[in-house]
């Protein structure tokens, strides 16, 4: 493997971590071997410093295994853009081959700014390093984080240039959200029970909720986040392929491409925005200042005139025969009340009350909590009769938690995005078509609330540590409700 960016946060935080987990678990080949790349000047021994501090931090290290991982861990210097330096990376990759026997299959990770994936993969291309030889009997793969480009000009950019390079079975673009093993699950509960299917649908369904929402607020993150904001940051990807996973249509087998094709038709499905729509379908807003708190406009590297929003709610439909006039409602933020990230499905309410006279006729809905965190967990609620004289209902939850029988190996979600590639599976990754179609939904949404002349008054400031703008109820009246 082959990680350009070595020196940043991504590769010390989480790949090489990961990395040491797969080793110390079994999971890495006997013969491999893992080059850092990136401009600063560290030789092996100083990048294996840095790595065994990494994984000393992040791993459980009593195995013992560390520095036999560490002695794995290569480095090269290189500048990203000189023809040069990937001749001598060509030479150093046929040397290491030798040298460790893992000489047939190479994996290029590209953990890198944004603007960087475009001109590495015309590079390695031109260096013969993005497709295997004649004398070549493995494969080669590249590996891409989000975000997949800024608007969707640039998604087309990222994705011509490495086409040129690549082919869409080499790529493959890591939504780490998507392999985390209750969103995976998602796709299991839905289509191995025979329960749930036929009142998954508009005639049973009421509405659908999806949450996912932070305590922390932008940290050191800011010089990014001030030009991505929200929308781009958690909607273009994260929130887009959880409603995904909810609204599908079940995928003829269990084979990536088939999941894809199903996720993709639900993103053609998605109803435009139109500009008036977008005013009563959407709600921006951003932290102020808490008790010792500090506002967005606080953080350090962010402007004190900043508009980024920190926290939207966006009112969806999917316009197809399964969904039509269900609601949506996709809801993310910083500097919120809780760290949740969940999907409630609202069921329908009973048609008629035979407990009016005595309790009034709303009847709390039955509801399906689809919980990824804090809670990795599953539950439906339902009425059951309060205890004592007195008629009453009371709404209880029948519960299936991961925690309470974590049989099996669990790998977190690098680790498995990590091995997904190595094995050349690519269900849980976005194909160039997905990333596209998102964008294009988004872009009416991102115009109207980027370039209108009253910007800052559709910016609802909120209270961090609160669950959003109190304006949100305009859209969705029972808010937090469903969060909570
Ligand atoms: N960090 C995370 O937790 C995380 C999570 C999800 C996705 N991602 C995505 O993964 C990619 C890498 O993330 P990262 O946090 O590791 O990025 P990073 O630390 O900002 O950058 C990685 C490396 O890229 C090199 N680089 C080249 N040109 C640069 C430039 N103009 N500005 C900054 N660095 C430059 C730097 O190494 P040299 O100077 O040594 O060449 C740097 O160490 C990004 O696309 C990010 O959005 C990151």
């Amino acid at each position: 493997m082959v990680i350009f960016g070595a020196s940043g946060d991504l590769a010390w935080r989480k790949l090489v971590p990961a990395l040491f987990n797969l080793y110390d678990s079994g999971h890495l080949p006997d013969q491999f071997f893992i080059l850092g790349v990136s401009r600063t000047n560290w030789d092996d021994r100083e990048f294996r410093g840095q790595m065994q501090d990494a994984v000393t931090r992040h791993c459980d290290t009593q195995s013992g295994k560390c520095s036999d991982f560490l002695s794995h861990l290569y480095y090269h210097r290189l500048e990203y853009d000189q023809p040069e330096d990937y001749k001598a990376l060509a030479t150093l990759l046929k040397h290491l081959g030798q040298k460790t026997g893992a000489k047939d299959n190479l994996l290029f990770n590209l953990a890198l700014p944004p603007s960087l994936p475009p001109v590495v993969s015309r590079k390695l291309a031109q260096a013969g390093l993005s497709q295997p030889g004649p004398n070549h009997q493995g494969w080669i793969r590249v590996v891409v984080e989000k975000p997949f480009g800024h608007d969707l000009e640039s998604s087309r950019y990222l994705n011509q240039t490495m086409a040129q390079a690549f082919s869409e079975d080499q790529i493959f673009r890591v939504d780490h959200y998507l392999a985390k093993e209750t969103v995976q699950n998602i796709i299991m509960f839905r289509f191995a029970n025979a329960i749930f299917e036929p009142i998954w649908n508009r005639n049973f369904v009421d509405k659908v909720v999806i949450i996912a929402s932070e305590k922390l607020g932008v940290g050191h993150r800011a010089g990014y986040y001030e030009g991505t904001g929200v929308l781009r940051d958690m909607f273009q990807n994260h929130m887009l392929q959880l409603l995904s996973l909810t609204a599908m249509e079940p995928p003829s087998m269990w084979a990536a491409d088939r999941v894809r094709d199903e996720k993709t038709k639900v993103f053609r499905s998605l109803r435009p925005f139109t500009s008036q729509a977008v005013d009563q379908h959407l709600l921006l807003g951003q932290y102020g200042a808490g008790k010792e708190i500090k506002g967005y406009r606080q953080e350090s590297g962010v402007a004190q005139t900043s508009l980024t929003p920190t926290f939207a709610m966006l009112k969806v439909y999917v316009d197809n025969w399964r969904w039509q006039g269900v609601p949506f409602y996709l809801v993310s933020g910083k500097r919120m009340a809780q760290k949740v990230t969940r999907m409630v499905i609202f069921f329908r309410q009973v048609p008629h009350s035979m407990f009016r006279q005595v309790l009034g006729q709303d009847i709390t809905q039955n509801r399906l909590f689809l919980n990824i965190h804090p809670e990795e967990a599953i539950s439906l609620s339902f009425q059951t009769k309060g205890p004592g004289p007195v008629l009453c209902l009371r709404t209880v939850r029948m519960v299936f938690d991961y925690a309470v029988d974590p049989s099996g190996l669990s790998l977190g979600a690098y680790e498995k995005a990590l091995l997904d590639c190595m094995q050349g599976e690519q269900m849980l990754f976005w194909r160039q078509d997905g990333v596209e179609l998102c964008w294009s939904f988004l872009e009416p949404v991102l115009n109207r609330c980027e370039s209108c002349g009253d910007r800052a008054s559709r910016l609802h400031t909120y209270t961090p540590g609160s669950w959003g703008p109190e304006e949100v109820k305009t859209i969705l009246p029972d808010w937090p409700e469903p969060a909570l």
